[in-house]
């Protein structure tokens, strides 16, 4: 390991001295970049001899470190390590380099503020994290240590073991300033895909949400008003929207055996782009279909797209990028309605679907936020396929009077199950229906 150290210093320094020279490794995007920029970038409170947007606010042009153990993970010249690998959960400052800036107190100069996605796109401007580091020490989030392994072994030829993890998503010297440009973000976009490291993903045509999956994309509803990103009125198919869907499936697809170290077990592989129908094995908020019928609310119900079925989701529609109160990085507001999940309810995970889906409420006042009889069981005229009508020997389901104990949604409704788990309780009544 220590033999390839030089290397990687050499290639640094090389690049510093292109700096120096004003003529720049990465072209003019450097001086794009939200880091780069002349007027709001770097300006690290403890290098003010440079001027705001010198790389110097980040490596040190002059290392004098002494601790090996620190120079091991630096061979960057980063003013702090750039990732502690001995740090498997619970972040603070000291874990990541882009904590220092991206974290509360921060040495750049006046602090930056990062807000969710939830509010900075969603519109919900109530609570929530401030800052990375604070986004980050939620009930969920994206486990650093195993996006570290995960991409060492999977993007080695960027991703080095002295790498840090949200350079897996981000590329630090080409990142622009999406936050400012948030209701038409695509241009101004953060990520670059793990498979093109060199280049931003979502700027140019192509690679809009709108691309993923034409004619299928309908953006969420804003908090506020108008539709996401940021409260547009104008635009509501995506084509101010990075192709998140791409970007998340770049580690998240059918291919990759992802560990979490946070759940203790592999993930879920997501299917987002298969269109198989019933038979699978793709998510019907995926590129898939759903059949027949589905019973969801605006801007869905009432889509200006013209359709009433075939919709694609973004992964973001439901995740935030980096973590949240709810588990699984879901959202605190989705689709314009606030989302509180608590697993410990058998039916906790229903207050994300009824942010899009109709619940019994919808239909009928009198009936309380979050039950489930009529997608499931039929209600009148108004449900045409439902998987499960006229049944019989309700406890075989329900466990018990139905009611008091809903089934965990959890069984049947997970990125890429059908409801087989019914083929254990009450086999007659499995459907085989892709219930994601
Ligand atoms: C916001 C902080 C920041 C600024 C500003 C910055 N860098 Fe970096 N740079 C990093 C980080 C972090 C890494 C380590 C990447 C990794 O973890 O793999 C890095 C890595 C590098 C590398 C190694 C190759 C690579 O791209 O990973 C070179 C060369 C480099 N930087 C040069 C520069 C130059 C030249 C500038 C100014 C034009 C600059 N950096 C500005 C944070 C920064
Ligand atoms: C799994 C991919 C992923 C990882 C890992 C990741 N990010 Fe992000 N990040 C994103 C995406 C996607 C966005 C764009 C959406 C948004 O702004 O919320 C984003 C946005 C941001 C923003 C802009 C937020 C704003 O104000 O809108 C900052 C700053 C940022 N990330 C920093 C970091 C830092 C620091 C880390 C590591 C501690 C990190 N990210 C790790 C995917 C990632
Ligand atoms: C020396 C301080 C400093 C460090 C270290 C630093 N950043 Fe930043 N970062 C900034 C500043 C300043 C901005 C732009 C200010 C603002 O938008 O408020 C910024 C903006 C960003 C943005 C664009 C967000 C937006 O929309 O404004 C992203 C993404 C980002 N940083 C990611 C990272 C990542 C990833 C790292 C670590 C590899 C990192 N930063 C390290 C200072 C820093
Ligand atoms: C660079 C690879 C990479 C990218 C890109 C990526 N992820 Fe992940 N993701 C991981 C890894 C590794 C884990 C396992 C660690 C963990 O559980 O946090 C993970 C875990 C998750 C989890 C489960 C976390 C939990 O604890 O419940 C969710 C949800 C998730 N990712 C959503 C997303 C979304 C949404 C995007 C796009 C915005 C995305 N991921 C992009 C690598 C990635
Ligand atoms: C961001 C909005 C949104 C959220 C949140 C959401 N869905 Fe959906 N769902 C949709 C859309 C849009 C479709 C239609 C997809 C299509 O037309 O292909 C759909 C389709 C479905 C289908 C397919 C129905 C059929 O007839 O084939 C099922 C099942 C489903 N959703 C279950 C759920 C469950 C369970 C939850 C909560 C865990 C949920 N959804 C949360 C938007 C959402
Ligand atoms: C094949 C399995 C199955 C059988 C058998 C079944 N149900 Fe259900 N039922 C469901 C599913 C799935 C839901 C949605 C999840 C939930 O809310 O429990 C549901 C929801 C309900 C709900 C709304 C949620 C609630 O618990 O208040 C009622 C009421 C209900 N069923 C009544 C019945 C009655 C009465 C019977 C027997 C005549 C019955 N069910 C038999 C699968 C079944
Ligand atoms: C026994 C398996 C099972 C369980 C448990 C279950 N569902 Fe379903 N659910 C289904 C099936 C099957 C469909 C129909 C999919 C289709 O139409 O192709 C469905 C459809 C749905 C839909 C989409 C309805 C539409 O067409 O708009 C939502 C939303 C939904 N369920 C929510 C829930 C919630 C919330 C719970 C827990 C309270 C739950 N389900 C429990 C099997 C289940
Ligand atoms: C309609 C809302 C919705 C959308 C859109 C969505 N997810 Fe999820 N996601 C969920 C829910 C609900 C869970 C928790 C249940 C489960 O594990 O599937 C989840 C869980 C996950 C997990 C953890 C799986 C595990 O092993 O438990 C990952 C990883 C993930 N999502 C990634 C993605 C990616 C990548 C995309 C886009 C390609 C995406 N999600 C789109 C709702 C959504």
């Amino acid at each position: 390991m220590l033999a390839t150290l030089p290397k990687i210093k050499l290639v640094f320094i090389l690049g510093l001295v292109f700096c120096l020279h004003g003529s720049l490794v990465w072209g003019g995007s450097f001086l794009l970049s939200a880091h780069g920029n002349k007027d709001i970038g770097v300006k690290n409170i403890n290098y003010q001899a440079y001027s705001r947007g010198n790389c110097a606010h980040c490596h040190q042009q002059h290392s004098t470190q002494k601790d090996p153990l620190v120079l091991n993970n630096n061979p960057f010249a980063l003013f702090a390590s750039n990732f502690d690998t001995s740090s498997t959960t619970g972040y603070q400052q000291e874990d990541d380099f882009c904590f220092y800036c991206h974290g509360n107190p921060s040495v750049q100069e006046g602090g930056i503020t990062n807000y969710d996605y939830a509010r900075t796109f969603g519109g919900y401007t109530v609570n929530g994290p401030t800052t990375i580091l604070e986004a980050f020490q939620q009930n969920s989030f994206h486990n650093l240590y195993d996006i570290w392994t995960f991409a060492k072994n999977t993007f080695s030829s960027f991703f080095t073991p002295y790498s840090n993890p949200c350079v897996a998503c981000h590329n630090p010297h080409l990142v622009r300033r999406i936050k400012a440009n948030v209701t038409d973000p695509a241009p101004y976009t953060v990520v670059s895909l793990p498979t093109d490291h060199g280049s931003l993903w979502g700027d140019e045509n192509g690679e809009r949400m709108s691309d993923f999956d034409p004619g299928k994309y309908q953006a969420p509803k804003h908090y506020q008003s108008g539709y996401e990103p940021g409260g547009n009125a104008a635009v509501w198919d995506g084509s101010n929207l990075p192709d998140y869907a791409t970007f998340c499936t770049a580690c998240h697809n059918p291919v990759n055996t992802i560990y979490s170290t946070t759940l203790g077990r592999n993930l879920i592989k997501i299917e987002w782009v298969d269109q198989g129908g019933e038979s699978g094995p793709g998510d019907k908020h995926g590129k898939n279909s759903a059949t027949e019928d589905v019973e969801l609310k605006s801007p869905y119900a009432d889509s200006n797209l013209g359709i009433s079925l075939g919709f694609t989701t973004s992964c973001t529609d439901c995740h935030e990028p980096h973590g949240s109160p709810n588990p699984f990085l879901i959202r605190r507001e989705v689709n314009g309605v606030v989302v509180n999940i608590d697993l410990s309810q058998k039916n906790g995970i229903g207050w994300l679907c009824r942010a899009c889906h109709m619940d019994d409420h919808d239909f009928d006042p009198d009936i309380p936020e979050n039950s489930w009889h009529h997608v499931h069981h039929g209600g009148g005229p108004l449900i045409e396929d439902p998987p499960y009508p006229s049944p019989v020997r309700c406890g075989w389901c329900h466990g018990g009077p139905p009611g008091a104990n809903p089934i965990p949604c959890l069984n049947c409704h997970q990125h890429g199950l059908d409801d087989s788990w019914l083929q254990d309780v009450y086999s007659t009544y499995y459907t085989g229906r892709r219930c994601f």
